[in-house]
């Protein structure tokens, strides 16, 4: 499959470099776009090595080609997964923003490419009645959810929120 994997400014960012290696093992063509955040998580370098492939993190790097590769990445995409997604980018995806690359693909997606968020964040934003509208909404909308798990929390709390093991995620797809 042709996946975009969408990784936003959560802790948990780290963990995609491994879901990203695995799904490379498992024969997928992996395409990492990053929130400017998640950039000061994780670095694009070491997504670029482990998916072979150059990582979108900014609308102006796009200088390759006649056509915006966002829109190019959205067309191709067998399927758009986001892990982490954090509140933020739920809440873009849910009203239709597009500040970034990440949202641009999600609005620029064929109706038909399948879309999976694995949401992390703290168990208190994950139960605002802000972030549960935007997620119905989104299910609405299609999308396919896994997670949050419940665990300790990188916050310091414990409860929902944590990323669902990778192994879960893996799973889901
Ligand atoms: C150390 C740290 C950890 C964070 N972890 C999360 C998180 O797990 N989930 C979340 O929704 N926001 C988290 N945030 C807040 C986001 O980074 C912030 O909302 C950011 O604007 C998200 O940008 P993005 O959605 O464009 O990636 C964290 C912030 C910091 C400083």
């Amino acid at each position: 499959m042709n996946i975009i994997l969408g990784i936003t400014g959560s802790i948990a960012a780290y963990k995609a470099a491994d879901l990203a290696s695995q799904l490379v093992k498992q024969g997928h063509s992996v395409h990492a776009v990053m929130t400017r955040s998640a950039a000061e998580f994780i670095t694009p370098l070491t997504l670029q090595t482990l998916t072979r492939n150059p990582v979108v993190v900014s609308l102006e790097d796009e200088k390759q080609s006649w056509k915006p590769s966002h829109i190019d990445l959205a067309d191709q995409a067998d399927l758009f997964l986001v892990a982490p997604a954090t509140a933020n980018v739920i809440a873009n995806f849910a009203n239709g923003n597009a500040p970034d690359p990440l949202a641009s693909i999600y609005l620029a997606l064929p109706r038909t490419t399948r879309v999976l968020i694995a949401p992390a964040m703290n168990g208190k934003m994950w139960l605002h009645p802000a972030t549960q509208r935007n997620v119905e909404r989104l299910k609405q909308d299609g999308c396919g959810f896994v997670g949050p798990a419940e665990g300790d929390l990188a916050c310091g709390y414990e409860g929902i929120g944590r990323l669902s093991p990778v192994e879960e995620i893996l799973a889901a797809i």
